[in-house]
């Protein structure tokens, strides 16, 4: 469990800091190296370049995600602001807090309390900044940062600013679809958990398609996926005192179709030898280092997901042509 009682507290902005430390990078690095196929776990993508990258991403033209996401909760703001209205909104995997602006916004314009806000990231100074730009922009927000791995155990922190608040907890961007199955599953009882009974998650989810929608949204013509898969070989660089040679090494992304997911691959371009944290790393000549997967589910899929960690759902929302679909759904008592 972690231990918030140590955790570093910063004014204004209340900042829990569980940020990993570089041993954590390390073990994580060199173990994923270790296996076959090599691997190395999505959540170390997002150090500030990453993040910044990531943002990048979000306004290709074809990564159709985020906006069709946004158009969905646009057109539900009113609905689903009823239902955050005065209570506490936990956001997982926050990164710019883009979304939640435009549930804000409704609630404003109808003269609605916000709900308390807890942004919760691994990244840290993208999510502190995400934070402190709410409140400068919505001054009136109660606003609360944790810097967190959300697949280790958590809790919120005993304050009381959301003690005896009804609790919602907000995953939008198809994060949950980077998770295998199964631990998507132990995920969202970690969120069950923490909203308690009668609470409320508000999830996006991208929808399985064509392949020659997925795989330009995951491979675009500007290369931005492609710098940020990248990255985290100049990451490695940078922390752990690697030598990987981007010039040796490009990206793919593969629609598999059979496990309904998109694979995204760091591929090695030679034959060739680099040092990572002190140990040599050999790589053949077109190996591939596994960075990151994201599942489409269709609805009945998703929905049995659900159903197997505690949840019923409220509402499904969608888009037009169903490329996306945004889910309320609540723990059952
Ligand atoms: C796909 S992005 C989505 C960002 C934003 N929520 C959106 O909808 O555009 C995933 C976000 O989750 C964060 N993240 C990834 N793995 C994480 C983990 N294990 N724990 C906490 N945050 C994580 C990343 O830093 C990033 O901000």
């Amino acid at each position: 469990m972690t231990a918030f009682a140590t955790a570093s507290v910063t004014a204004p902005l209340q900042l829990f800091d569980f940020h990993p430390v570089l041993a954590d990078f390390r073990s994580a690095v060199l173990q994923g190296l270790s296996q076959t196929p090599k691997r190395i776990p999505a959540t170390w993508l997002y150090d500030q370049r990453g993040a910044e990258l990531f943002d990048q991403i979000t306004a290709l033209e074809e990564y159709y995600l985020t906006r069709t996401e946004m158009q969905i909760l646009q057109e539900r703001a009113v609905e689903i602001g009823d239902r955050i209205t005065q209570g506490a909104l936990v956001e997982f995997g926050s990164g710019s807090s883009q979304k939640i602006r435009i549930l804000f916004d409704a609630l404003r314009a109808k003269g609605k309390a916000l709900p308390v806000y807890v942004g919760l990231d691994i990244s840290k100074q993208h999510l502190q900044q995400s934070c402190e730009d709410l409140q400068r922009d919505y001054p009136e927000l109660a606003a609360i940062a944790i810097c967190a791995d959300y697949t280790q155990p958590l809790r919120l922190p005993d304050v009381p600013v959301l003690q005896n608040r009804h609790k919602t907890a907000f995953f939008p961007g198809s994060t949950l679809g980077n998770l295998e199955p199964e631990d998507a599953i132990a995920f969202l009882k970690t969120v069950a958990h923490l909203i308690g009974p009668g609470g409320d998650l508000l999830i996006g989810i991208d929808l399985q398609k064509s392949k020659s929608i997925l795989e330009p949204a995951y491979d675009d013509a500007q290369g931005i996926s492609a710098q940020f898969a990248l990255n985290v070989l100049t990451r490695m660089n940078r922390e752990l005192g690697a030598n990987f040679d981007l010039a040796q090494f490009r990206y793919e992304a593969v629609y598999n179709e059979a496990l309904g997911r998109i694979e995204m691959y760091i591929v090695s371009q030679i034959a060739q030898t680099v040092e990572v944290a002190g140990e040599a790393i050999a790589f053949a000549a077109g190996e591939r280092l596994y960075t990151e997967h994201s599942y489409k589910y269709t609805p009945a899929q998703f929905n049995q997901l659900a159903a197997q960690a505690g949840f019923r759902t409220r509402s499904v929302w969608t888009d037009s042509q169903a490329l996306f679909m945004v889910v309320d759904l609540a723990t059952c008592p």
